[in-house]
């Protein structure tokens, strides 16, 4: 008797792991776990009947039959309702994804049902804020990279039908449509830095090298402009931290934010630049004594085209900083700013140190 019922157990068990092995070849999640439901009902009662039957010869029960009749179909009724109420939490994240595969970037699926559903309606809900943000980002930037390029261009075709309509003399508007075409060239170079920061394609000369050459060609750079404001330029190089960069793009770096100091500094003031090492990092600042940074630019000024003038009165067009990062970070380090004691502002570069 003891190995009928053995046999029973083990034909159970093997029937089960084929039927379970089978399902998973149903094509929706609805079907499957009817299927299981049933299995998991079906299958225990057929082994009760069979050793019924094996043990006791009572294989005709009509009551057990009807037991087990009436739990199959409640269990394939309860397996039915979940099945769809999964199904529908599972469509519903479905037909958000549809809807943002046509272009509707602002669709969000309701993050409801099992928590596994749920969890994949939140994941899908940030790639959808991400991606609208990041086409947000890309639509201002086309805005702003045109009126850009418009201002400069109607500005020449402004000066240049005057000299056709002999209005002026070419002598009056040179110096103007040179300096036009200067602007004009200097953000082009910006855009397409920027493009190319984007698309990972920068060729970077990394070499191991102090910092000293590079901080005092972009000080010669800027010593006219900051003498003429009667700006003090201090520097104070530790020329023994030897980092890993590309010289010529941290020159870029280091001019613009040399730049941007003196454009915040008042007459009078200073703008100092440190370069000292700093854990595995060699550590650049450079400080101003100018108004500092508003809670907005602090948070805003790496993006692109952002400036804190809202004339946006032409000093520059806002990718500085932008192409800043790019850059610093393409070398593997880091930039920063905040407000320093004084209430200028201060500029953190990091770049990974050699030995
Ligand atoms: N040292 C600073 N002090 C105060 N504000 C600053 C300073 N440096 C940058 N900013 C703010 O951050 C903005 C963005 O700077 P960024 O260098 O990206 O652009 P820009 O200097 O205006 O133009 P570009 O560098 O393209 O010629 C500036 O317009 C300014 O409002
Ligand atoms: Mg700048």
């Amino acid at each position: 008797m003891i190995w009928g019922a053995a046999a029973v157990s083990l034909a159970t068990l093997g029937v089960g792991l084929v039927l379970a092995l089978a399902l998973r070849s149903l094509p929706t999640v609805r079907m499957q776990l009817m299927g299981l439901a049933t299995l998991a009902v079906c299958l225990p009662l057929a082994a009760v009947l069979l050793s019924g039957w094996v043990m006791f010869h009572m294989g005709d029960d009509v009551k057990i039959l009807a037991v087990s009749a009436a739990s199959a179909t409640a269990a394939m009724i309860g397996g039915f309702v979940l099945a769809r109420s999964i199904a529908g939490s599972i469509d519903r994240v479905r037909e958000a994804s549809i809807a943002l595969s046509h272009g509707d970037l602002t669709v969000r699926a309701p993050e409801s049902g099992p928590a596994e559903v749920a969890d994949m309606a939140e994941s899908f809900n940030e790639m959808a804020a991400n991606l609208e943000e990041l086409f947000d980002a890309r639509r201002e930037l086309v805005a702003w990279a045109s009126h850009d390029l418009r201002t400069p261009l109607a500005n020449m075709q402004a000066m240049l039908e005057a000299l056709e309509d002999g209005l002026a003399e070419p002598a009056d508007y040179l110096p103007a449509l040179g300096d036009q075409v200067r602007g004009l060239t200097l953000l082009v170079d910006d855009l397409f830095e920027l493009a190319r920061i984007d698309a990972g394609a920068l060729t970077l000369e990394l070499r191991a090298s102090a910092l000293d050459d590079v901080v005092s060609s972009c000080l010669q750079g800027v010593a006219a402009e900051a003498a003429q404001r009667r700006i003090s330029l201090d520097a104070d190089v530790d020329a023994s931290a030897v980092a890993r960069f590309a010289p010529e793009k941290v020159e870029r770096v280091l001019l613009n934010l040399l730049v941007n100091a003196l454009r915040h500094t008042p007459s009078d003031g200073s703008v100092a630049v440190r370069v000292e090492p700093d854990d595995d990092a060699v550590r650049v600042t450079v400080e101003d004594t100018g108004e500092g940074l508003s809670e907005e630019a602090e948070r805003r000024m790496f993006e692109r085209f952002w400036r804190a003038d809202s004339a946006r009165s032409a000093r520059g067009a806002g990718l500085g900083l932008a192409i800043a990062r790019g850059l610093v970070e393409a070398q593997g380090g880091v930039i920063e700013a905040e407000n320093g004691p004084q209430g200028g502002a201060v500029f953190t570069v990091r770049l990974p140190m050699v030995g």
